[in-house]
């Protein structure tokens, strides 16, 4: 079948069918108007397909995720973020000589103007660190000259000062929060090292990063590296269709981020945890609340709009929580409350009936706790992570073929016209 039929009040269309390299199919509509008079309705878009693209493939019924064709099993802990970021980016390995120039230009360009760093001034102590993250990565643009959508020599160049500086203001939203004086990039550490030194280190003593830290953390990078056209990087994408400039398109992907239906889950999901804790650990009760419809409780990292299945980010990132956990001697209670409440949502008809499963941020906080990163930093992580595929859509999206301005219709259900009455 290569197309379908559509019939609309007798008038009769044809319609091509569009197929993936992994046999999905969809609909190419884009002639249906034009034809028909009639718009598609689609709320929340979960049957709706807004690109095309080679980046990232998901089976969420099969509970499968790969990066341009690399399942995330084979990434995960086996190669290094930066690598995952370049895959992404440009869609190949790199190899030992390109890793090498990568890593270099990431570590020459992870200093901010000095002149930006007055701006966390005006932040106030307990602004939220995703405010702070946003806001600056728009002022990034100030201090950067205008990226020309078909240089595509500045657009890396831009894509790697985007890398590098992000993360160094991520660990400043850290520092300003707690009123801690700025530690600048090391040029000597890798991405990763570098970010935990500049959260850590202190003016008389540099950070000891416990190689376990690092490992963990760089995977947990790697786990949140794409996730195809989730509500982030859809918006990173609307937001750069209109040829804005890129500091600004990656700036709304991480407001899109923040909230607790998206990224905003992890540090949900350890605010329900410690909540339960202070509750006698009673976590039937809040298996309950969640299957209440009168209540808008849900319980935090569980379900996905795409998996339908167990998220295999969350399988690879509980047995590291365990593993990492084990290795430090940490004894935290939170990581048995949620295996606690797993278990019981995974053998309750609720969950199982509407195939609700942990998702990745489920069990990701447990492991930033015991790095010492606070809650109100997790969507801060989760963004840096999600930088290379934001960063990848983009730059697929500006070079596609089929680029176009993006710009939903609707359907109007407000008054029909009406006239101001004469005094
Ligand atoms: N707790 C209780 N009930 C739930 C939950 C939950 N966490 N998630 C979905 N449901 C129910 C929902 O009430 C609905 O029930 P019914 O059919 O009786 O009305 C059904 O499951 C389908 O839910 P939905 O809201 O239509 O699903 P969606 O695809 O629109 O939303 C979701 C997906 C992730 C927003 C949602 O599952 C949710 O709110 N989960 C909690 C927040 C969370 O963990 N978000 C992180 C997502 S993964 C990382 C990321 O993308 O950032």
């Amino acid at each position: 079948m290569s197309s379908v039929k559509l019939i609309i009040d007798k008038k009769e269309i044809k319609l091509p069918l569009i197929k993936g390299t992994e046999s999905e199919s969809g609909i190419d509509i884009r002639m249906l108007r034009k034809e028909t008079g009639c718009i598609t309705f689609d709320p929340g878009y979960a049957n709706t397909g807004s690109c095309t693209s080679k980046i990232t493939f998901i089976d969420g019924e099969k509970g499968i995720l790969r990066y341009r064709g690399y399942p995330i099993e084979d990434l995960a802990g086996k190669v290094k973020f930066t690598d995952v970021a370049y895959l992404l980016i440009y869609g190949h390995m790199p190899n030992k000589d390109i890793k090498a120039t990568f890593s270099k230009r990431l570590r020459q360009n992870a200093n901010i103007h000095e002149d930006m760093k007055r701006f966390f001034d005006g932040f106030p102590l307990n602004a939220h660190p995703m405010a702070t993250l946003s806001s600056m990565a728009t002022a990034l643009s100030a201090f950067t000259p205008e990226t020309a959508h078909d240089d595509n020599e500045a657009i890396d160049d831009t894509i790697i000062k985007i890398l590098a500086k992000v993360k160094t203001i991520a660990a400043y939203s850290y520092r300003k929060y707690h009123g801690l004086p700025f530690i600048y990039p090391n040029p000597e550490l890798n991405y990763v090292e570098n970010f935990l030194h500049m959260m850590f280190s202190d003016s008389q003593e540099n950070f000891y990063a416990d190689p376990v830290l690092i490992e963990a953390l760089d995977l947990l990078l790697i786990l949140h590296a794409d996730h195809e056209q989730n509500c982030s990087t859809s918006t990173v994408r609307m937001a750069g269709s209109s040829l804005s400039n890129v500091f600004g398109a990656i700036s709304s992907g991480i407001a899109a981020l923040w909230g607790p239906l998206h990224g905003g889950a992890n540090q949900a999901v350890l605010e329900m945890l410690k909540k339960i804790r202070e509750d006698d650990a009673d976590y039937k009760k809040y298996i309950q609340l969640a299957k209440d419809k009168n209540s808008s409780f849900r319980l935090m990292g569980f379900g996905h709009r795409v998996y339908k299945n167990y998220d295999p980010r969350a399988k690879i990132i509980k047995v590291i929580a365990d593993k990492v956990l084990t290795k430090l001697k940490i004894n935290d209670p939170l990581l048995d409350i949620a295996k606690e409440l797993e278990e019981a949502a995974l053998n309750d008809d609720y969950f199982i009936s509407r195939k609700l499963y942990p998702n990745v941020d489920f069990y990701s906080g447990i492991i930033y706790r015991a790095m010492g990163i606070p809650a109100n930093m997790f969507t801060v992580m989760f963004a840096l992570g999600r930088l290379p595929g934001w960063l990848a859509h983009w730059k697929e999206m500006i070079n596609s073929e089929d680029f176009r301005i993006s710009r939903p219709r609707q359907i109007y259900i407000g008054a029909q016209k009406t006239h101001l009455k004469n005094k």
